[in-house]
């Protein structure tokens, strides 16, 4: 099945209020696109980790055989089409976006005949059924969010997966006091993104919804904790309870 952009159901013309406003110099505008989609820019952003937090997403996700993959925001960089590439037996990846031009980027990336379907969906109201997916991938979007939105994005991520299934997590993380960078991270979240602090302040399993089942959550950090990868496993109310081994190797 070739790589394709669905067809739209809706103009572009619905984006979030806080992508518009605050990341439209990131995302929306063209020569954002040509400018940020480039491996060293984001190994600049990521302090060097780019490659070393890609590879542990990856890892995260686990065996990739007769699964179906969700991918929730489409990422600058090499990672969805390496993650199409780790697909085996009749594994299929959805990839959603709310912005067109992201979508159209990650088309162009992705080459060959590949089991992936790119769709425009807002991540707060994902038109996928309950538990339709196998693993789920947010690689650092909530921090760009507000925390209702916040909220409202991993209550969806954590609805379309199965239970059993697995949402892996990459975002920021409070760094540790000796962390060398962690003051002038702080002043550059401060000025650029407005929402990333609260992920210094708070847990990304306080964003989780209240399910009725148990749900297994594991998280690993990353240079000197400014990185931080969450595995969360919804379960059903039988499920076992406090499973909470990080999957894959992490180095
Ligand atoms: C995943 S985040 C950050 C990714 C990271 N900085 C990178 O590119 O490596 C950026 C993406 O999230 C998308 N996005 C933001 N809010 C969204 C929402 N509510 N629903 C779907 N996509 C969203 C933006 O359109 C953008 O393509």
């Amino acid at each position: 099945m070739p790589a394709g952009v669905a067809p739209m159901s809706a103009a572009d013309d619905d984006l979030p209020a806080y992508l518009s406003r605050y990341y439209g110099w990131a995302y929306l505008h063209p020569n954002a696109v040509r400018f940020f989609d480039r491996r060293w820019v984001l190994n600049l952003i990521l302090l060097g980790n780019y490659g070393r937090l890609c590879d542990a997403a990856l890892d995260a996700m686990g065996g990739l055989v007769d699964q179906r993959v969700l991918q929730i925001a489409c990422v600058y960089g090499d990672l969805t089409p390496c993650l199409a590439a780790r697909l085996e037996g009749s594994s299929s990846l959805d990839v959603v976006d709310v912005a067109r031009i992201q979508l159209d980027n990650l088309q162009r990336k992705l080459t060959g005949d590949l089991p992936v379907r790119l769709r425009r969906e807002n991540a707060c109201r994902l038109r996928f059924s309950d538990g339709h997916f196998d693993k789920t991938l947010l690689f650092f979007l909530l921090h760009e969010q507000p925390e209702e939105v916040r909220r409202a994005t991993l209550a969806e991520a954590v609805r379309v997966t199965r239970p059993g299934g697995r949402v892996i997590i990459v975002d920021y993380h409070l760094p540790r006091r000796c962390n060398v960078v962690r003051y002038l991270m702080a002043a550059v979240l401060k000025m650029l993104e407005p929402f990333a602090m609260d992920l210094w302040r708070r847990e990304i399993r306080d964003y989780l919804p209240a399910t009725g089942g148990s749900m297994a959550i594991s998280k690993r950090t990353f240079f000197a904790d400014l990185y931080q990868i969450v595995s969360v496993e919804p379960e059903s109310a039988a499920g076992a309870a406090g499973r909470a081994e990080f999957p894959g190797a992490v180095p």
